[in-house]
This record gives C-alpha cells, structure tokens and sequence, in this order.
C-alpha cells in the first residue's frame, strides 16, 4: 500500500545549520520537493548538555551526579561510558565499574516482559497485550510488578518498555513488544509502564529509537521518514515517557534518512535532547554503534554491550573485543577528537539517570550484592567470564524466586483484558451460562441463569496444546508448536509454567462432569474427525507467532504473510463442517487473515486473544466460560485484504515511510476502505450506551507555543586532560581477554596531528537557548498542559457487569499545507460498571492533543478552525459527536 500514497516531505534535504548552531529548516516547498528515498538527516552539533533543560525533578539527580562525576579519573568516566564486552559480565549489557570508589558495574537486562535469561521469575503478557486492555492503570500495575522482579534479581536499568516499533508494518517481528499501532496509546502506555517501573526504584530504558519498524535488514536498513510523521507519530510516544521521567532510551539498529540511528546527530541531540529535552542518557542497541566520535559528538552515552562488528568466537558478531568505546574513547579523548566535556555529559547525564530513579536507594539496600543470576548459564557456579570460558570460578545462579502475589495477579489480569471477543452470534459465549464477575470488583460474583455448560467439548488445532518441545524453548521462545504465549527474541523471558488453553478448558469440563475430545492436528487430519463431531461445542485455535531477528518456520522475525500458522485456516472450517457451534479462538502477535472463516455460518464466536504470557490458557478459558466478561479492544487494523497493510520490505534497503501520518485506522479512515474489524474495536457480553457528551474548553490554546523557558547554564568540572601515560594498562590489572578495558597499550596510540573529518559547521559551544518546540522534559512544557475536559455518561445496560473502553478521537481543522488524517485517539478510559449503572467518563485534552507539527517553523502549531470530538466504542463506532472553534 506504501506506493499509493503521496510522500509526506522528508526532514530535510536543504539543511543548513544556522549561527547559533541551530538546524534551519527547509521551506515547504524545498520540502515537498524532496523524495523520501533520498531524505538526509540534518547535522546538529553539540547536543544540549544534561540538566540545562529546566526539570525540577530532575534538579537534585543532577546535584548528587555532578559531585560524583567530578571525583572521577578520565578512564573512570570512560567506564560509565562503556559496555564491558558481549557475555563478559552477568547481565545482558555490563558497564565498566569504578572499585576505588565501590562503584559496581550496571546491570542491563532485557525484556520490556519480565526478567530474560534466568528462572523463577514471571512470564508476564507482552505490551501488545496490555495495549489491548486500554487500561492505564493496569500499564502501570504491571510496569511496577515487572520492575520488581527485576530489582530483586539484581538489576539496575531494565530493558523495556518498546514503543517503537509503532506497529506501522503489521507483519513487522517485534510490534508484540510495544503498545499498538497508535502513537497516542504507545505514549500513554509507555509513560504508565516507565512509571510503574520507576516507582520500584530501578530505571526503565525506552527504546527502540527510532523508526525499527521491521527485522528483515534491520542492521543495513534505512527508515526514510518525513518531519511531521516523525513529530506527530514515531517520537510521540518517546515524548510521553521522558515526560513521565525515563532514565535512559536506547537507539536503534536502523538507519533513519540515511544516517544511523546511534550517529544521527538530528536524531539524538537536536530532537531526543533539545526538542524533547530529554534529561537521561541513551544506550546504543547491542552492537548498534558503527562509529565512536561520530556516536558520542552526535549524542550516544554509552555503548552496549561493548565489542564491536566482526566475527567473534561465538560466530554471532557480536563480541570481538574491539569496541567503539572503551579504550577506543579513550585516545579520542586524549587526541582531543572528542571535546573532554562531551565525556563529563554523557558520565553525568548516566549518574543523574541513577540517582533521579532511585537505583543508588535499591544498591544501598542490596549491601553490594550484584546481579544473582547470570544471563548464559543455569548452572550455579561456573567461570566467571561465559563469554571465553575463563575467569574464577564463581557463584553465578542463587535461584532466587522473586515472583511476587501482585505479579501473578497482574500476569493473569492483563492476558484477560488482552483478549478481544470479535464475533459473538446469538450470545454464543459465554459457555455454560455467565457466572462473569465484576472485574476489580465491586459488585462481587453476579449469578446468571443461562445455557447448561456444554456436556460435550471439542479442543481442537495445534494452538490448544503444548509445544512437545517444551514452553520454553529456543532460547528465548524461539520455537513455535504449541499454544502462543508471547514472541521470540530478547524480549521474552523463561516461563515458569504455562497453563495451555487446553489445560484450562479441560480442567473446567471434568469439574462438571462434561466429557472432553481434543485433536491438535495441523496437517495430517487422520481421526479430527471422529474427534471433532457429536460435541455441543468445537472449541478450535489457531495462531500467528514473530519475533527478532532470527528465523522460525522460516519467518526471519517478520512474518512472511497474514496467514496463520500450521494450517489453522483447514483445521477450523474442518471443525466447522462438524458443529453448528464452532468458536474460534486466534492467538496472535498481530493482524491476521480471518477472511476464510469469518464468516462462515458455524462459526458463532471468535476471540481474537494478544499473547497472554503464563497463563494464557487460563486468561482464554476465563472468557469462554464467563469467568471474565472480555473488555480487550484491538490495538490494530484487522483488514480485509492482505494488501492494505504496509508490507514488509525485503529488497533493497531504503524502507521509505510513504504513508506519512496515514498509519493504520487512520489509512482506511483516509481512503475510505473498510477494514474487517478496525482499531479500537470489541465486544462485551453486556451492552453499553453513551450519552451525554460535554466539552469544557478552558484553557484556548494560542496558535504557536510560548517561548520555550530558558535553559540552565553550562556546568563544567573544570579538570584538564591527564598525561596519556597515567592511561596505560596498570600493570597490576590481569587482563582478560575480549574484556573491554578503558586503558591504552602505549602512548603511540594517542595521536594529535591528524585532523578529524567533522561535519560542516561542527562546533562545539553550547547553544544560548533551547529549540522552540524544547525546554522542559518532553518537550516545550506549554504542551502538557490541560486545555480541554470532555466528558460523557456510559451505562451498561445489559446483564453483566464489565469492563468497557470509552475512546475519544479529534478530527482537526482541514489545511492544505498541513493535512490531517480524518480522525486520531486523544484519550480512552476503561472503566468497570454493573448492570444498570452509570459512569461519568473524563477525557482532559493537553494542548499537543489540539497540535500538529509544522515543519515550517519547526514546532507545534494548534491550528484555527473547527475541532471535532467524537467519543465511542471504536474508530468506527463513535457514538457521540461535538465540536469547538479555536
Ligand atoms: C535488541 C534490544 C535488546 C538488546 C539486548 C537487541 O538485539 O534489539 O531490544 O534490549 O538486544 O538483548
């Protein structure tokens, strides 16, 4: 579909740096000149420097990491700078440590999920899932329960939450690990998640940015994006979670408009750290760095894992033991290529993301102990350094079970309210008559006479059953024949059980006496049949699986299609032809292909269930049995046709971002295609209605920002570089070997003749002010301020108590120069309500939620005319309708 559409202007191709150091946009015109596949990304130079930008709490992080810093020898900064090596140390990413001040090493350690690598920890549901919920307060509740299990296995910087991928490409491998397909929902998940975690005093890492949309190329790719498109949908939810307070982002593998993502000076100084006034540090991706002065001069603060392209011994090119940091920063340094006060703010802005989180109060707690487990063996004791094999041999797994009460009712709650019920004929579901309780709870169990409970059942497709091969295979799931529980890839973690939607099922019919036929056939049918007749109900599952980067049933982390998998389609319109009574239930990571059955007359129910981590099984038979009364609202498009999603790019490597801001509902909305179910949508076993809607616009946004507040001053520790001898290999270090140390072999090595190819302008003062969009954390803080209440009454009036997702859209005045898509979320609610009751539901709109970005000025303009708010059910069902002028 991405050819059909006019490209939205690239960010820049006439880019000029103006006195100030400021990037000057291009005109419109220049702009819309300009073709994607030829975009180019702005140098910027320097990047603000950590605590200029105004963020009262951030003040006294900053105080305590400036008194830190300033302690430290040039090769202790370095450290803090530097990834020790792949496998070198514990966790999945190390840093140097600094031992003359008791100063240990950061533990970095995957996933966005729960705790990779290791046992006795929870197997959470993905961000997908709970995007699905449309719940912000269980966003939060599950950031809190996954950051705990975290801090008590000992680590200091969790790798999560992913709002990038945007889900821009549906089939693309890791969209699971984030939110959904809307920026709007990624930035309110994303800022509740990073806010659950942080409260658990350790620091949350948002990634990926920015533009890594898909697997396929991911390390030679470029994401080719315009300026609005970058503005209004990739770094919005970026925004959010700097507003909320993030301590570190990680860049991405890509390339964006031909730069890469790690060395995009535009990228990570202009718009991550002065238009978003990013106050943290940001982290290269594993081995996402192809340079060290361009990385650093353009923004990275630190580099992960350390050890850099090349064939290591493991063959993963991963670990090589060079790196573009380490001692490699080092003689930068000293040949004075990397000006000595980019180190003090890349150490600095690392220590105020320390301390501003809370990781200095959970190490004073932890007495020293490190990380209690390793990420590359079970084993309990083993040599220290997994990578070489060699090192002491040390305790390296205590097997502590940090799985927690909150984590096993958060786990189950989010894979119930990440299940989506799509179709629904005549109250086929719930089976066996409700019995639905009140979902957090307040109306206790309300007993429902209806239907008997199914005497006979049938539990059919692969999808049902275990895999033979276990549930956590691979490593890192990496295996798919068996109930779909969540992805692939270092966004996963090791289940500690998982209940298969079996398991469940099956469970609940001997507790009644009902009698159970199960056949988990894909290919071969042979006895399906006898299995799947003379039930009351078939009961048939199929899935659709992705992950990163590596291959699954030839799926290189992308899906290869929208079908699903293991021949699912036969096996339901098999069972189908056997029961007039015939519930599918799809497990998917994302959109599939539900044209062959959807409508198929024997179909009389579907779930559509977001991967549901541990308890998957059990979140599924919940709903079927109306244990719980499904309120999980599609995160996506579901098409009708395959070739209405923007594909996968397989050749060549410009993946131009065509779409523009028309990404997902806002696509069909734009050219009118009907989708088979769209964004947002859900049913309930009960029935709601809206009424009475009301806008209260009190606060009238002007049309451009007021100036931004104006930055603190340059801090500077004042030190003078060391002799290069003083940063030779101390004698009494025993090296070992691929480790990355912050030490030069000889003082040869420090060059200063050389001139450094920096890029036109380059300079090196501090600006005088911030951009117009920046100065306070996520941006110019005008935007975060309230402008609008809308509010709306919403009654179930049906006979179950439930959850329902009010959803509230704008549609923005038309401009030809800055075209809008018809309509875009600004707000949703989940609310809970018995039957017969009523809620109040409250939306308050932010200034940005009125704004769009104007590549003209380069900032946010809250443009004059007629806003239109609908509220309702779904992108398409917006029950209520109103609008204001400005
Ligand atoms: C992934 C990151 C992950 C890192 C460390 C990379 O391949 O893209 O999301 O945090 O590995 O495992």
């Amino acid at each position: 579909m991405r050819s059909l559409f006019l490209a939205l202007p690239a960010l820049a191709l006439a880019e000029t740096i103006s006195p100030s150091g400021y990037y000057n946009s291009p005109t419109v015109e220049e702009e819309q000149q300009s073709d994607l596949a030829n975009a180019t990304s702005p140098f910027v130079f320097p990047g603000i420097q950590g605590g200029r930008v105004h963020a009262n709490d951030w003040d006294e992080a900053y105080e305590k990491a400036r008194e830190f810093v300033s302690q430290l020898t040039l090769a202790e900064k370095v450290n803090l700078t530097s990834g020790i090596g792949w496998k070198m140390g514990k966790c999945v990413g190390n840093t140097g440590d600094i031992p003359r001040l008791g100063f240990q090493s950061l533990c970095l350690q995957d996933s966005p999920l729960g705790v990779r690598l290791t046992d006795f920890v929870t197997g959470f549901p993905a961000g997908i899932t709970v995007g699905a919920s449309f719940n912000p307060k269980l966003m939060n509740e599950r950031g809190i329960a996954i950051a705990a299990e975290h801090r008590d296995k000992g680590v200091d910087i969790a790798l999560g939450p992913a709002v990038g991928p945007l889900g821009a490409q549906a089939a693309g491998g890791r969209a699971w690990e984030a939110f959904g397909a809307d920026p709007y929902l990624q930035g309110i998940a994303g800022a509740e998640t990073v806010k659950g975690m942080q409260s658990q005093n350790i620091m949350a890492c948002g990634k990926h940015w920015i533009g890594n949309e898909q697997e396929v190329n991911r390390n030679h790719l470029s994401a080719n994006l315009g300026d609005r498109a970058l503005h209004e949908l990739y770094a919005w939810p970026f925004a959010d979670m700097i507003h909320s307070g993030v301590g570190s982002m990680m860049c991405s593998y890509n390339q964006v408009n031909h730069t890469w993502a790690c060395q995009n000076s535009y990228l990570l100084n202009h718009v991550l750290k002065d238009e978003l006034g990013f106050p943290g540090f940001v982290m290269s991706d594993w081995g996402a760095l192809h340079s060290g002065v361009d990385s650093a001069l353009s923004g990275a603060d630190m580099e992960m894992s350390g050890g850099g392209k090349g064939a290591g011994p493991d063959g993963d090119g991963v670990g090589d033991g060079a790196a573009f940091f380490g001692s490699n920063l080092t003689m930068a340094l000293l040949n004075q290529t990397v000006p000595l006060d980019r180190l003090d703010d890349m150490a600095t802005r690392i220590m105020a993301a320390y301390y501003k989180t809370g990781v200095d109060i959970t190490r004073e707690k932890r007495n020293g102990e490190g990380p209690s487990f390793s990420s590359w063996t079970l084993d309990t004791y083993g040599p220290q350094f997994a990578y070489t094999g060699e090192g002491p041999i040390v305790e390296l797994n205590k097997h502590s079970n940090v799985q927690t009460d909150l984590s096993y009712r958060i786990a189950r709650q989010v894979a119930q309210e990440g299940i989506v019920l799509l179709k629904n004929v005549n109250n086929t579901l719930p089976l066996g008559g409700p019995s639905c309780t009140l979902a957090h709870q307040t109306a206790g169990k309300s007993e429902i006479s209806g239907s008997s409970f199914p005497r006979k059942i049938g539990i059919l497709g692969l999808a049902a059953a275990p895999d033979s091969r276990g549930a956590v295979c691979g490593p890192d799931q990496r295996c798919n024949n068996g109930a779909l529980a969540g992805g692939w890839g270092s966004g996963q973690v090791n289940f500690p059980y998982l209940i298969t939607p079996f398991e469940a099922i099956n469970r609940r019919a001997v507790e009644k006496r009902s009698s159970v036929q199960y056949n988990f056939a894909s290919f071969d049918y042979e006895n399906f049949d006898v299995q799947a007749s003379h039930n009351d109900v078939n009961i048939v599952f199929g899935l659709a699986d992705s992950g990163e980067a590596t291959e699954v049933l030839g799926n290189w982390g992308d899906r290869m299609n929208y079908t699903l998998w293991h021949n699912a389609d036969e096996t339901i319109l098999r069972a189908a032809n056997y029961s007039s009574n015939t519930i599918a239930v799809i497990s998917s990571v994302g959109p599939v292909n539900l044209e062959k059955f959807i409508d198929h007359p024997n179909i009389t129910a579907v779930l559509f269930a977001l991967p549901g981590g541990q308890d998957a099984g059990e979140a599924i038979a919940d709903v079927l049995f109306g244990d719980f009364n499904p309120s999980g609202r599609l995160p996506f498009t579901i098409a009708r046709n395959d070739s209405d999603y923007v594909p996968i790019i397989t050749k060549g490597l410009d993946d131009n971002f065509d779409e523009g801001l028309f990404v997902d509902y806002r696509w069909y909305d734009h050219h009118n295609v009907t989708p088979r179910f769209e964004f947002g949508y859900g049913l309930s076993y009960s029935t709601f209605d809206f009424s009475e809607l009301t806008i209260d616009l009190h606060n009238r946004p002007s049309e451009y920002l007021p100036p931004p507040p104006s930055l603190n001053s340059v801090q500077s520790y004042n030190d003078t570089l060391p002799d290069p001898s003083e940063l030779l290999f101390p004698e009494e270090i025993d090296r070992a070997t691929y480790y990355i140390y912050p030490y030069i072999n000889s003082t040869d090595q420090v060059s200063t003749g050389s001139k450094y190819p920096y890029p036109p302008n380059y300079s090196n003062n501090q600006p005088a002010s911030a951009s117009p969009a920046g100065g306070g954390p996520g941006g110019n803080p005008g935007l975060w301020e309230n402008v609008a209440r809308v509010s709306a009454h919403l009654t179930n009036t049906g006979q179950y108590p439930g959850g329902y997702v009010a959803q509230l859209y704008i549609g923005y005045p038309q401009n030809s120069n800055l075209p809008t898509p018809p309509k875009q979320l600004r707000g949703f609610q989940k609310v809970f309500i018995s039957p017969g009751e009523s809620e109040e539901v409250k939306f308050d709109l932010k200034w940005r939620d009125l704004s769009v970005w104007d590549p003209s000025i380069q900032s946010w303009r809250v443009l004059r005319g007629t806003y239109n708010i609908y509220v309702g059910s779904s992108s398409r069902n917006l029950e209520l309708m109103d609008q204001f002028t400005i």
